[in-house]
């Protein structure tokens, strides 16, 4: 047995006991990594290295595994059968999950395949129309910029791009906020932002930023209005944050990321009175087809009867994303995103006194979360992540125009593996 399947086969669980094996002696003396060593004990992940991007798409935890696992079998057992009796109960569960997670009303809720699902969904389902203006940032994903771009090519909207801040590093709250109160023009009816930005690890102060919005909105007919809507997949199953508390109008999330949630899933929240603002632009397999058919009258529609893809889905891995969000809701949200706030810290302490690496990302957790950029002095970001995985950590690169090495720690990884890579970025 090498190290780490011997540290997961003798973990003792606490805290989170409802799901969690108890079983052996304590590894560490620190009870507190002995607790998150429990909840890493849960996933499938290989210990034969040291995950260092698990955000880029998730290992399930048991329960989530349980749950795909019991919704494919009835599928298979009889599928129409199982679909046409269990799916409004399923889907309330997952919306009801959803809702307790982010505090909001589960009508407020639709389900997708991917952050960029989602992001396609309410970008091109803008009600804009030519003149208006939309406000994006250049530190924004592929998938916010080509969504943008492919709804402006409909509705005329233009589009502009502006730096909210122009040195990752140095980024400050005043500088981002003066940025934004710049960018927004007579005309500009959408703000298009990411809450983490992926390429540099930055996270945007979005309740501030919720507040310059509305004062400009305080301003304005209601016709006229400011929508706020942003990409939260990389603060989504970190940050301890409920929408309200962002004050934006949508929040567009990948669930199968930080959350652990299954593959192929996502959510998109909309504050009620912003409901409005969007078209479907797939029909729904809701209560909608209901009223085409005629068997029930035409009424008002949910956010999520609405928007919410029709089509049959992966139901087994949509219905199992219930269990993601009681997995996040008992080891309990602040201290998940403590937990990733210590260990990014520990890491980003360790790249700030080694001066052969430049961090890109602000140390402050009021500007960063679970993302470190950073380049090594002498070599690309490539050869830095090549020369880190035969050194067993496995680290990512930006997908961007500009390429960054990432380490990205969450809970699944302990102290211990921190300072490793701190160890390995030394020897590097
Ligand atoms: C900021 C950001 N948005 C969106 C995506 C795409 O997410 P998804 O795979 O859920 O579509 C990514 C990366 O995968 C990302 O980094």
């Amino acid at each position: 047995m090498d190290r780490r399947n011997f540290i997961a086969r003798t973990s003792t669980a606490i805290g989170v006991s409802t799901f969690l094996p108890i079983t052996g002696k304590k590894l560490f003396t620190n009870q507190k990594e002995n607790e998150w060593e429990s909840v890493r004990s849960e996933f499938l992940l290989t210990r034969e290295g040291i995950q260092m991007a698990q955000f880029l798409l998730a290992s399930h935890p048991k329960i989530v595994r349980q749950a795909i696992d019991l919704h494919r079998r009835k599928l298979d057992e009889d599928p129409s059968e199982y679909w046409h009796n269990a799916r409004e109960e399923n889907t309330q569960g997952v919306l009801t999950s959803a809702a307790k997670y982010l505090k909001c009303d589960p009508s407020e809720l639709a389900l997708t395949d991917s952050t960029t699902m989602g992001l396609a969904m309410v970008y091109s389902g803008l009600k804009l129309k030519k003149g208006d203006h939309i406000l994006t940032s250049t530190h924004d994903h592929y998938s916010t910029e080509k969504s943008l771009e492919f709804a402006a090519k409909k509705n005329g909207a233009k589009i502009t791009s502006i730096n909210l801040y122009d040195n990752a590093a140095t980024a400050s709250v005043d500088e981002i906020l003066s940025n934004l109160k710049s960018g927004i023009k007579d005309n500009t009816r959408i703000v298009a932002v990411t809450f983490v930005h992926s390429i540099t690890g930055v996270k945007l102060p979005l309740a501030k930023m919720s507040a310059v919005i509305k004062a400009v909105n305080k301003t304005r007919n209601e016709s006229d209005r400011i929508y706020f809507c942003v990409d939260c997949v990389h603060g989504f199953g970190v940050e301890n944050i409920t929408v309200e508390e962002l004050g934006i109008d949508f929040l567009i999330a990948g669930t199968h990321k930080w959350l652990f949630g299954p593959r192929g899933t996502g959510i998109i929240w909309a504050k009620k009175d912003a409901w409005h603002m969007v078209d479907p632009i797939i029909p729904p397999f809701s209560i909608a087809y209901a009223m085409w058919m005629g068997t029930v009258p035409e009424g008002e529609l949910s956010f999520f009867d609405r928007i919410t893809p029709g089509g049959f889905h992966s139901f087994e891995h949509r219905w199992a994303l219930k269990e993601a969000f009681d997995f996040h809701l008992e080891l309990g949200k602040e201290k998940i995103q403590n937990r990733t706030y210590e260990l990014n810290t520990l890491m980003k302490e360790g790249m700030l006194a080694n001066n052969k690496i430049k961090l890109h990302t602000p140390k402050n957790t009021e500007l960063s979360c679970g993302i470190n950029a950073f380049e090594v002095k002498g070599m690309t970001p490539e050869e830095a992540i090549l020369k880190l995985r035969k050194m067993d950590i496995y680290g990512s690169t930006t997908p961007y125009k500009i390429i960054y090495a990432r380490l990205t720690p969450c809970i699944l990884n302990t102290e211990a593996e921190v300072h490793e890579c701190i160890k390995a970025l030394e020897m590097l």
